[in-house]
């Protein structure tokens, strides 16, 4: 299945100065629970905001990146078609771990998108599509608000009803 996992706040912003826009333990501890062992596909921008700019360990990490960069330490893809062609033969969950430009190419192909809100305005420059008021995609599991270091925060998980096939 694919799937898109992020974390916004309030407008939907995902990231500024490329960067997230709150540390949350809890919530990298859900983003690692659920990614472990998995196919994360991120841009090449969201890459580079890793420590070190490196892939991210016990994933099977994959990029979309500028056509002059080849690095062997993850598979790179220097168009769209490539990148589906390899999602399509995965054997493993795929998911589309950001950022603003990759989740929203991917988004009509995630059958789920897991959002984690954070109740807080972090003057983003990024922004996630607004699922609330996409026609494709409805709510279909909402935690309590939960505290979390400091903040109050809602694991969703929106369904989309109209996946585009690979
Ligand atoms: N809150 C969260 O959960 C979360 C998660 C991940 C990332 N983020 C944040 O998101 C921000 C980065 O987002 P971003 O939009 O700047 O970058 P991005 O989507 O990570 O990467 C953009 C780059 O990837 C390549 N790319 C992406 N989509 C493409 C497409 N459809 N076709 C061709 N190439 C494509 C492009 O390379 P070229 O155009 O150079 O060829 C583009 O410059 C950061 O602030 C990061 O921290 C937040």
């Amino acid at each position: 299945m694919i799937r898109a996992i992020v974390a916004v706040d309030k407008e939907w912003g995902i990231g500024k100065k490329n960067g997230l826009l709150f540390n949350i333990p809890e919530d990298m501890k859900f983003f690692r629970e659920k990614t472990l062992d998995a196919v994360v596909c991120m841009g090449y921008n969201t890459l580079l905001s890793f420590p070190n700019g490196k892939p991210l360990k016990n994933r099977i990490n994959a990029t979309l990146c500028p056509p002059e960069i080849n690095r062997d330490d993850l598979f790179c893809f220097h168009d769209l078609d490539s990148m589906l062609d390899f999602i399509k033969r995965a054997e493993k969950d795929v998911y589309i771990i950001g950022g603003a430009m990759f989740y929203h190419t991917m988004l009509p192909y995630c059958e789920e998108v897991y959002v984690t809100k954070v109740d807080a305005v972090g003057n983003a420059e990024v922004f996630f599509d607004d699922l609330d008021k996409d026609g494709d995609f409805s709510l279909v599991e909402e935690s309590p608000s939960l505290d979390a270091s400091g903040y109050k925060i809602r694991f969703t998980t929106y369904r989309n009803n109209n996946v585009k096939k690979i």
